[in-house]
């Protein structure tokens, strides 16, 4: 049995770091096992401007003072979506990527786009320089049950932006069905998905174990069992194609334990833990270093990080809560006991 793995320092794919008090307590809990991270752009209000973008940069790298971590910042798209600003942030270094967000479909997406044919100008100018297309990829159509809501967004939005601009790059986030991984798994070398801890773990039914779970509600919403076993085969596949992105989306335990309980899972403290585990259980330890720290990479064209890390096998007790913002986070996995610990740089 291997008690001890390492692996080059990984990256996060997608992250939500917040802003303000929150930002400066949630940050290091990133940044400890991280080398990078896509940032996502959903502040209140959302980050559309390269000004808007750099000025968030510049408040990152101030909560994280002691860490040569780099946050690489993404573009809130909404309705006609400039093409110049898009353009002058991705080759200004200050954007990775641009973010779409249906409207409505999550936290903090009330500027999301509404009608997607008015990004195409966007889309094409995007498709042009190389510029990745991150997706949140749900319809918010009030008619489409909430877990089929994946499953026809591929339908009715994702297979015609692909179709329409073929070398575009795109990467379909937080991937929660077969559907998904199948679409993935048919597209070219350009489509590519990030995959969250909490997705390849939970089912459904954790939301409703012996009554309403709060802090395993996220959108997309967990799936059904055997949707969750596509999404593990796919992650520990060792297919270029996916990759890390934890969606860490901390809210206040005031905000999750409420009449309208806001959706995210803040995973960030435990998440070399949580995949370790997973890929372990599929007998596919070996590729855990390829979904952390390289197809992500390759897909961005970026450069592989120098460093590597250590990962010990040890009872990692996670606590009840963490302390943040002048309040608490419940992390992900809270009061269990979990049987790898990040340890740091190798
Ligand atoms: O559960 C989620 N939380 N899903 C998202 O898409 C957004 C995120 C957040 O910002 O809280
Ligand atoms: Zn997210």
């Amino acid at each position: 049995m291997m008690n001890r793995l390492v692996i080059r320092r990984p990256d996060d794919w997608h992250v939500h770091l917040r802003d303000g008090a929150m930002l400066e307590a949630v940050a290091p809990w990133t940044a400890r096992q991280f080398a990078r991270a896509i940032v996502m752009p959903n502040l209140v209000p959302p980050v559309i401007s390269v000004a808007a973008a750099e000025a968030y940069r510049t408040r990152i790298l101030a909560a994280l003072p002691l860490s040569d971590f780099t946050p690489l910042m993404t573009c809130y798209l909404v309705d006609r979506a400039e093409p110049a600003e898009l353009v002058r942030g991705f080759e200004g270094n200050v954007w990775a990527a641009a973010k779409l967000y249906p409207a409505h479909a999550t936290t903090n997406s009330a500027h999301g786009v509404t009608d997607m044919r008015t990004l195409w100008p966007a889309l094409a100018a995007m498709e042009r320089i190389g510029m990745p297309l991150l997706v949140h990829g749900e319809v918010t159509d009030p008619d489409v049950d909430i877990f089929d809501r994946e499953a026809v967004f591929i339908d009715r939005v994702l297979a015609g932006v692909v179709r329409d601009f073929p070398a575009l790059k795109v990467v379909f986030e937080h991937i929660t069905t077969a559907e998904a991984v199948a679409f993935v798994e048919a597209a070219g070398p350009n489509v590519a998905a990030t995959v969250t801890p909490h997705h390849l773990i939970i089912n459904r039914n954790a939301l409703f174990a012996s009554g309403l779970r709060p802090h395993f509600y996220c959108l997309p919403v967990a799936k059904r069992e055997r949707h969750r076993l596509a999404v593990r085969k796919a992650a520990t596949s060792g297919s270029l194609k996916f990759f890390l992105g934890t969606d860490s989306a901390p809210h206040t335990v005031a905000a999750k334990e409420s009449s309208c309980g806001c959706a995210g899972i803040f995973n960030a403290p435990y998440a070399m833990e949580a995949y370790a585990a997973v890929f372990e259980e599929e007998g596919a330890l070996d590729r855990l270093e390829g979904f952390a720290s390289e197809h992500g990479p390759r897909f961005y064209g970026l450069p592989l990080n120098e460093g590597h890390v250590t990962l010990e096998r040890a009872k990692n007790e996670v606590p009840a809560s963490l302390a943040a913002a002048g309040t608490s986070v419940v992390p992900f996995q809270a009061g269990e006991t979990l049987r790898w610990r990040f340890a740091g740089p190798a």
